[in-house]
Order: C-alpha cells, then structure tokens, then sequence
C-alpha cells in the first residue's frame, strides 16, 4: 500500500527550480506507480480510480478520455485523491502549445506530455506556459518517438537514423529546450541515464508483470526490470484496468516495484 498521505491535484510537483520537477518526482514518497485510464467512460475511469488510488502514485488520463469528458471527467477522476498525469501528447506551432498548456493548468495536472518532434521552440513556449501554474505547476514531459514507429515507418517519415538515435536526437533536444523529463521505453532508459545523467524524469509504459499478455506492445519490460533499469515511473493500463480485480493488480505491480527500489 502507498503510506504517504495522497497529495491533491495540482501538488504534484514543488519548487520547481529547472529540473525540480525531476528531483520531486524522485523524492515523493510511495508508489511509483502510474495506471492509465484508457476508458470512454466516466463512471468506469472513476471506478478504476477509486479501486487503485491506495497503490498508485499517479493516474494517468489520455486522448481518449479528455476528448470525451474534459474538465469533468478529469474532476471525476480526481475525486479518488491522486496526482493526476495528462497526457494529451501535445504538437502544433509554438503559440498554440502554449495556449493548449495554459488552458489545461487549472485543471492542475502533475505531468503534461509534448512530442519532442516538435521541436526546441515548441517545447520551450510549452516550457513558459507550465511555468504559469508556478510552485504547483506541472511537470513537462517529452515524448521522443512513438513506440508503434519502427525503423523502416521512421524512414518513410523522413528520419534517416534509426530509432534509438532518433530518441537520443529528440531527448537531447527536448531536455536543452526546458523539458522535465522524458516518456522512454525501458529498453531506452540506460542509453537515456548515460548520455542526460540523473536529471530528466523517465516514465516508463510498455510494462507487462511476467505471465500477462503483452497485448499490443511489441516489447515490453516487468515493473522489477524497468525500476532496476532506472525508471522513475512505470505506466500501467490494461494489466491492471483488464484484471479481475483492478485494486489487487495496482497492489501486486506496486509491491514489484518497491522491491526494486521504486
Ligand atoms: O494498457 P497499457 O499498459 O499498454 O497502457 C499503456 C499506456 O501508456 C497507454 O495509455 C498508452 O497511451 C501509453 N503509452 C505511451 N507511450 C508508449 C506506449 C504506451 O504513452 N510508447
């Protein structure tokens, strides 16, 4: 069970000097573990928060979600007392990042998520924007390349170097450019430590416990090896919401994570 008392929305993150939100995030006390609500469905979306919210560190909401419900659905979702990680996966210009940015901070998200790909102007006004939510703002992080674009998707698209020079190029970039930390697959997380040291905060999907279907995630790490690799947090979605019992998945996987340091 996570023991420390569950901050609200919005205290997610503190003090945040560039790259406080990387030594935070470390710091917090309890679970390091994320669940994904991936769901249409408010009614359900809370059920699955409520039933996890005691091992849980974050709960994420996504695309799907937020497109569906907005503000009340996140409120709904906030009522089960966790931090809560919105990941709209932002890429426009500049300008409308930053408006995008700013119309969310009242919700008072902990994490918010760009793609890299947008590039150093886009992410720094990003970087500008969640600074507005001040002390309490949230943590931005980078998305580098999808996990569902291989090398030969990424030549299509243009990209001559092949995936994980691609996430070096665009992890680089994105911490230069104001990031807080980066959404990495675990195979990426040593390359990530070794070339950006400790500071970016790395958050980790793809996060199967041994035995589960891996679903569609072609590779997928457990929550011991992704925390052993140095991940700060795991993201898990449909091994948790798709069990039987949705609170005991979220209790087994943060009870694997803390074995490992997390
Ligand atoms: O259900 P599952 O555990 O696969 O959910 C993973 C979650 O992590 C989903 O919400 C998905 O959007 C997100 N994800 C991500 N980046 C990836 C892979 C998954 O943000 N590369």
């Amino acid at each position: 069970m996570a023991d420390d008392p569950a901050p609200g929305v919005g205290a997610g993150t503190d003090g945040l000097a560039p790259g406080g939100a990387a030594a935070q995030g470390r710091e917090a006390p309890g679970s390091r573990l994320i669940v994904a609500l991936d769901t249409t469905e408010v009614e359900v979306a809370a059920r699955w928060a409520g039933a996890v919210s005691p091992d849980c560190g974050m709960l994420k909401v996504g695309l799907e979600f937020f497109l569906a419900h907005g503000a009340a659905g996140l409120r709904a979702v906030a009522r089960a007392g966790r931090p809560l990680f919105l990941d709209l996966k932002l890429h426009d210009i500049p300008n409308t990042v930053a408006g995008a940015v700013r119309a969310v901070l009242p919700l008072g998200p902990a994490m918010l998520t760009v793609h890299a790909a947008g590039g150093p102007a886009m992410v720094g006004a990003a970087r500008r924007a969640v600074e507005g939510g001040g002390a309490g703002r949230p943590a931005l992080l980078a998305v580098t390349v999808l996990t569902s674009l291989d090398a030969a998707t990424l030549h299509a698209t243009g990209v001559s170097g092949g995936p994980r020079q691609q996430v070096l190029r665009l992890a680089r970039l994105a911490m230069a450019a104001g990031a807080d930390g980066l959404v990495c697959s675990a195979h990426e997380v040593a390359v990530l430590r070794d070339a950006l040291g400790s500071g970016p905060v790395l958050v980790v999907p793809g996060i199967r416990p041994a035995g589960v279907a891996a679903g569609d995630q072609a590779r997928t790490t457990t929550p011991a090896q992704a925390m052993a690799a140095g991940a700060d947090w795991i993201v898990v979605g449909r091994p948790i919401t798709g069990a039987a019992d949705p609170g005991q998945a979220a209790r087994d996987i943060a009870a694997e994570a803390r074995r490992q340091g997390g």
